[in-house]
């Protein structure tokens, strides 16, 4: 398999996962049950493989490559490629960023719930 190759089918893996992110996507706006494990398991493949193994591959190979054989740097493909995942880091962030204050939103009713119980407790033996 050429480096080209490869570089395609793992484009085959990310757009997998991107229907997966959709149809999870469409669970939450139904307010569905999702587990949270699979939403961090999400988030850690499009920060790990999408980003940080493919995009880095990109980068740090193809582009340098790219620019090479003539294709410049700015106002052409690379460009438009360097501004995508840069979007797509933006998108990984307000993901992770949204799952973190899920924990904390969570961790609050569950303060709130505790503190509810207690004071039930309190006035009940209080009588
Ligand atoms: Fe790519």
């Amino acid at each position: 398999m050429t480096p080209a190759e490869q570089l395609k089918e793992e484009h085959q893996g990310i757009l997998l996962m991107l229907r997966i992110l959709e149809k999870v996507a469409a669970k939450l706006e139904a307010e569905e049950k999702v587990e949270r494990n699979h939403l961090e398991r999400i988030v850690e493949f499009f920060r790990v493989f999408a980003d940080k193994c493919h995009h880095g591959k990109e980068e740090d190979l193809l582009f340098p490559a790219m620019e090479k054989a003539g294709v410049p740097k700015e106002g052409g493909p690379i460009g438009v490629m360097l501004a995508e995942h840069q979007q797509g880091r933006g998108h990984i962030r307000g993901m992770a960023e949204a799952l973190e204050r899920t924990i904390e939103y969570n961790e609050e009713r569950q303060r709130m719930v505790r503190a509810a119980l207690r004071a039930r407790l309190e006035a009940e033996f209080d009588q």
